[in-house]
């Protein structure tokens, strides 16, 4: 409707097109031509009516409707274009060249006034910049009156831009977790053949041949290097799982320290300082390995170029009423600090930087730093705490929870008589975990899938724990389980290298069951086993 009415008014030039207007029954012109001629009062009286209709309607209608005349001059400025762009008529007016406000690019503007020369009523897009200095984009018409003056007719979609743009950023980070989750499961798998076999093979070098322990060494490393960078890909499909332990903060930053240099300029210098005693936390070493390196990346864009990042690691404490504020328990916490002497944030910086997609680097983030850190501290029943001066710096905490068990390591069953039995398609990894537990005095079945499982485990069968694989073709790990009897099940520990919510969430609530992430330690295999084992026992004996 809006594009047709000016080109109407042109028509009405022409006595048939008023006909055509008034069979139409327009409000604007039926009233004109009811006027009998020489009847001047109720000419102007209708004039009058017509004129408050237009009125009413333009300045209440959403959309911005504005009119220049021939020479230039603002003559008409709606409520909605004072309230999209900040400027008020008187303004408006004021100004010279108010093309020149809206679009400061000499380019820009030359553009624009082809458009406005042409004034062909289409809908065209345009980067507006409002009285606030920021850029809107809107559509805008322009329509040309008899009089020479042009009416434009625009509305603000810069809301629905950026949303589009956020829909097309989450929908890439899915398809890119759907991607990576599918291959995670092969990934780890390859990975936990490599560095099991290396494993083993280190354990039977002993002390022999200097180079091929260096060589061996190397492989785990780059095996472990693999992992952490898969779970990386996971942690942008959350579907990373998190497999909580004590950790010495202290231990680990210097470690990675070298790792943090790599990635700075020579004149970043990073600086470790750390209380003399801190206790263990209770934290994922991946994962905190994950949140270092974003705080450490974003402290190197705030330095641009130089200065000091310190890595402190102190005990806190956190308050009752922090602890709210934070939303973790009070009580004492290791705080990992990430300290920079960068730029530093503003008010409104600081507040939306745990926003998903938030960045202030236009074009080279992502703004899924902040929220990873904070979902993941969060995941480890920590907090993030951040203080930031404008041309100071910044400091982000990291609070983790203390762990209360750390040098209490669970008492592990002896192996020896026990049977396990071991569930998994991957005829590699078959192997090579039936060495290392043999190698441990386990007795060692396996099975090529939950459904041969299902079979052996029917009726007596001596098995004191199985190691299951969670995703195997013909029947999967939680399919076995659940077909098994409750009462004579044995106890099971899956393994998984891409554990997918559902199955999870339905095994993790029975509580005989644990669970292992891909790829793994021998250590850590042989702490769950004898963690479950001992666990056993003390059910017997209690
Ligand atoms: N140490 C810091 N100093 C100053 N500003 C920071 C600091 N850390 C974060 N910010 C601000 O918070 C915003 C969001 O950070 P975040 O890590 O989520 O995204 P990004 O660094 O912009 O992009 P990405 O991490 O995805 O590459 C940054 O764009 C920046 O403005
Ligand atoms: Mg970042």
């Amino acid at each position: 409707l809006v594009g047709r009415w000016p080109r109407e008014l042109r028509d009405l030039r022409e006595p048939e097109a008023r006909l055509r207007q008034r069979r139409r029954a327009s409000w604007f012109v039926t009233s004109f031509d009811a006027v009998a001629p020489g009847r001047t009062e109720e000419l102007i009286s209708e004039l009058r009516k017509s004129e408050e209709l237009f009125r009413t309607i333009c300045e209440n209608a959403p959309v911005m409707i504005d009119q220049f005349d021939d020479a230039g001059h603002c003559r008409l400025w709606n409520r909605e274009c004072e309230r999209q762009l900040g400027y008020t008529l008187a303004e408006i007016e004021a100004c010279d060249d108010p093309l020149a406000l809206f679009y400061p690019d000499p380019a820009d503007r030359e553009r624009v006034l082809e458009r406005l020369t042409r004034a062909d009523g289409e809908f065209r897009e345009y980067r507006v910049r409002a009285k606030d200095q920021s850029f809107r984009t809107q559509m805008w018409a322009d329509f040309r009156l008899p009089d020479g003056s042009l009416i434009s007719v625009g509305h603000d979609v810069s809301d629905q831009r950026a949303t589009e743009g956020q829909l097309r950023q989450s929908q890439k980070m899915e398809a890119l977790g759907q991607l990576t989750g599918g291959m995670a499961h092969d990934f780890n798998n390859l990975l936990t053949i490599v560095l099991a076999n290396a494993e083993v093979l280190e354990r039977e070098l002993g002390a022999s041949s200097a180079l091929v322990q260096t060589s061996v060494r190397e492989i785990i490393a780059a095996a472990g290097r693999g992992a952490s960078l898969i779970r990386k890909l996971l942690a942008f499909g959350r579907n990373q799982m998190l497999a909580l332990q004590p950790l010495h903060a202290t231990a680990l930053v210097n470690e990675l320290a070298p790792a943090f240099a790599r990635l700075l300029p020579d004149a970043i210098r990073v600086r470790v300082e750390a209380d003399a005693t801190i206790p263990a936390i209770r934290a994922d070493q991946g994962a905190v390995e994950q949140i270092l390196m974003n705080l450490v990346t974003n402290a190197r864009d705030a330095m641009q170029g130089a200065g000091v990042l310190g890595l402190l690691i102190e005990r806190r404490w956190v308050e009752p009423a922090q602890a709210r504020r934070l939303h973790c328990q009070p009580g004492e916490y290791v705080a990992i600090v990430v300290r920079d002497d960068g730029v530093g944030m503003d008010d409104v910086t600081r507040a939306r930087m745990f926003e998903p997609f938030f960045t202030t680097k236009k074009g080279a983030g992502t703004g899924l730093g902040m929220p990873m850190v904070f979902g993941l501290m969060a995941q480890q029943g920590g907090a993030v705490t951040v203080e930031s001066t404008p041309g100071e710096g910044t400091e982000v905490a990291l609070m983790f929870q203390v762990e209360a068990t750390a040098s209490a390591r669970p008492e592990l069953a002896s192996s020896g008589g026990r049977k396990i039995l071991v569930v998994e398609d991957e005829a590699a990894l078959r192997r090579v975990t039936t060495t290392i537990l043999s190698q441990e005095g386990y007795e060692v079945e396996t099975m090529p899938d939950g459904l041969y499982a299902l079979e052996r485990l029917r009726g007596e069968h001596q098995i004191d724990l199985v190691l299951c694989d969670l995703t195997m073709p013909r029947m999967s790990g939680v399919q076995l389980f659940e077909a098994l009897d409750p009462n004579t099940r044995p106890s099971f520990l899956f393994v998984t290298g891409h554990p997918t919510d559902e199955a999870m969430a339905k095994i993790r609530r029975d509580e005989t069951v644990q669970i292992l992430q891909k790829p793994y330690k021998v250590d850590q295999l042989l702490s769950a086993i004898g963690a479950i084992l001992a666990a056993q026992d003390e059910a017997v004996a209690g």
